[in-house]
């Protein structure tokens, strides 16, 4: 090996061990369902709470599962920024403080980001395939959440 592959593989592990020392605090809130919660503010039907526990609670709830390559840097880096740049667009451990408006809205957001195959994201389900909805889902979980929009009246 030439002796520059040889510094910059060197440097490089150097790099990569450092950045194993970041390890920052997990996304791990109280694991009840508190009154605040989605399915405590909403009489929500299991099939729709399977989706939702799934699909979308690693990064839009107080409660992510870790696996454990989680661990390791920068893959945790990258699951981080997912994780609180989904929260504040949408929290459902944190729906019911919303206001009703707000609720309109976020359930809005939610069949949109289902309808049109955004949520959840295509990063995320690269690796949790579980994740993915199919199209029975899909339908049950945008008939549901329109139904829950409409019954709110502001
Ligand atoms: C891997 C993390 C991740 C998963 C899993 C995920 N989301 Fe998201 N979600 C995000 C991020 C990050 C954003 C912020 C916008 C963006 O970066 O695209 C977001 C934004 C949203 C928004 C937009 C909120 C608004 O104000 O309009 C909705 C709605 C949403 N997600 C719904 C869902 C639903 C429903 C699921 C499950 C079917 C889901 N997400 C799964 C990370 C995730």
């Amino acid at each position: 090996m030439k002796k520059i592959t040889k510094r910059i593989l060197f440097i490089g592990t150097i790099v990569f061990l450092l950045m194993q020392l970041y390890q920052p605090s997990r996304n791990e809130g109280s694991k009840k369902e508190m009154t605040e919660s989605f399915v405590r503010v909403y009489t929500v039907p299991e099939n729709i709470k399977t989706v939702l526990r799934t699909s979308c609670y690693d990064c839009h709830s107080n409660n992510t599962y870790y696996p454990w390559y989680s661990n390791i840097q920068p893959i945790r880096f990258f699951m981080d920024s997912h994780i609180e740049k989904g929260k504040k667009d949408l929290n459902f451990d944190e729906f019911g403080n919303y206001s009703k408006r707000k609720q309109k809205s976020k359930l809005d957001g939610i069949v949109k980001q289902i309808k049109s195959d955004e949520m959840p994201l295509s990063s995320y389900t690269l690796i949790h395939k579980e994740a993915i909805l199919t199209t029975a889902q899909k339908k049950e979980v945008i008939y549901w959440m329109n139904k829950i929009k409409d019954s709110i009246s502001l």
